[in-house]
């Protein structure tokens, strides 16, 4: 554990982990397609960087992860383009013409080293900033434009193991995740080439501070990226903690501190969207996630939620982060992002009383 270790990451941990992901999403996890990362941030900017060039084509959600949006434009001067959306999230149709029209502007010629011309970064389950989960047609339907478009779907899948989805009893385990959207690109259909990843990590269910995640890719991404002189002179990702998290994995206690979490999350979840429902003032719309980190909440049009967390931070010493902050087209301007896990549920009630006592006065003004 103190060498380099092998590039696609310490053998032993990947095993364990595609034993663990199989439990816990429910669904087939093969070892042979993971590599170990330092996070989902370095998973994330690894693929960005070296496969796709400056100047090209991402396509994302709108809204979406704020930071991620940051490191595609600012970082690494890619051309951030928002996917046309409808009230039910991902315009299919739109989508579809807006793809053709940029494929052939596009003057990429697919290699090894850079297989897809574009890609879409998404979040499809319990997504960040709101909370939801792509249904099963539209997973059926973008795998369907990735292949016929040749594309990356970059999954950022760092909530999909806090599912609060609950069982048939009270006291049942919450159920597993909705299928990740890797699992729709299957590789017995005849048309398969990989066009997925799903990018994980331990940050959300253990600790960032261990800096390690993990990445399900086809053959050809885990190759690009296990071959480039970046892995080459770092060798396997973060080896050290691999070794002592495949063996915290082997006894069960990584099960068993996700399921915990999972249940205080869901308490705190239950607790803040009951104060929330009971106290906001009308015409305030709240979202109930199935799992993840976060609340979203819709104020009426004319509220600018930027002006209200000015007011909760002064007069009420709670925070919440605005939602016009995850568009890259200004819009969400009315909207809010709560997040249920960082604080104990006593702390989180009082704060929601908190923001809902500041919203009351801020629409009625
Ligand atoms: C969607 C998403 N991706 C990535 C990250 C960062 O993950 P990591 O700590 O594994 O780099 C976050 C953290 O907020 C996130 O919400």
């Amino acid at each position: 554990m103190f060498q380099y270790g092998c590039r696609r990451g310490d053998y032993k941990f990947r095993l364990q982990m595609s034993k663990f992901l199989t439990e816990e999403y429910d669904d087939e996890v093969d070892c042979g397609e993971l590599l170990v990362t330092c996070g989902a941030t370095n998973g994330l900017y690894m693929v960005a960087s070296m496969l796709f060039n400056r100047g090209d084509t991402v396509f994302i959600e709108d809204p979406s992860y704020f930071i991620a949006l940051e490191m595609f434009g600012k970082d690494l001067g890619m051309n951030v383009v928002p996917v046309p959306r409808n009230g039910e999230g991902i315009n299919i149709e739109e989508f579809d013409k807006v793809l053709s029209e940029y494929q052939r502007a596009s003057s990429h010629h697919p290699t090894e080293q850079r297989p897809y011309w574009s890609m879409v970064y998404l979040i499809p389950t319990f997504n960040n900033p709101k909370g939801t989960c792509l249904s099963t047609e539209k997973c059926e339907q973008i795998v369907k434009l990735a292949r016929k478009y040749n594309i990356l779907l970059f999954c950022d899948d760092v909530y999909n193991l806090l599912s609060y989805i609950p069982g048939e009893k009270p006291e049942d385990k919450p159920l597993p995740p909705p299928r990740r959207l890797f699992a729709y690109d299957k590789k017995t259909d005849p048309d398969y080439v990989g066009n997925v990843i799903s990018n994980g990590s331990f940050s959300k269910i253990l600790g960032p501070g261990l800096r390690i995640g993990w990445m399900e890719a086809p053959l050809k991404v885990l190759d690009v990226i296990e071959n480039s002189a970046f892995t080459m002179s770092a060798g396997g990702w973060n080896n050290y903690t691999s070794a002592i998290l495949a063996s915290a994995l082997e006894l069960g206690l990584v099960s068993k501190h996700l399921l915990e979490k999972r249940k205080k999350y869901r308490d705190n979840l239950d607790s803040m969207y009951q104060v929330f429902m009971d106290d906001m003032p009308p015409g305030v719309k709240i979202f109930k996630p199935q799992g993840g980190f976060f609340i979203w909440i819709e104020f009426p049009e004319d509220i600018d939620t930027e002006k209200l967390r000015d007011v909760c931070e002064k007069e009420y010493s709670v925070s919440f982060v605005p939602g016009k902050s995850f568009s890259t087209t200004g819009s969400f301007g009315n909207c809010a992002r709560v997040a249920i896990t960082y604080y104990e549920r006593d702390v989180l009630v009082t704060a929601a009383k908190k923001i809902c006592a500041a919203a009351k006065t801020f629409c009625k003004n």
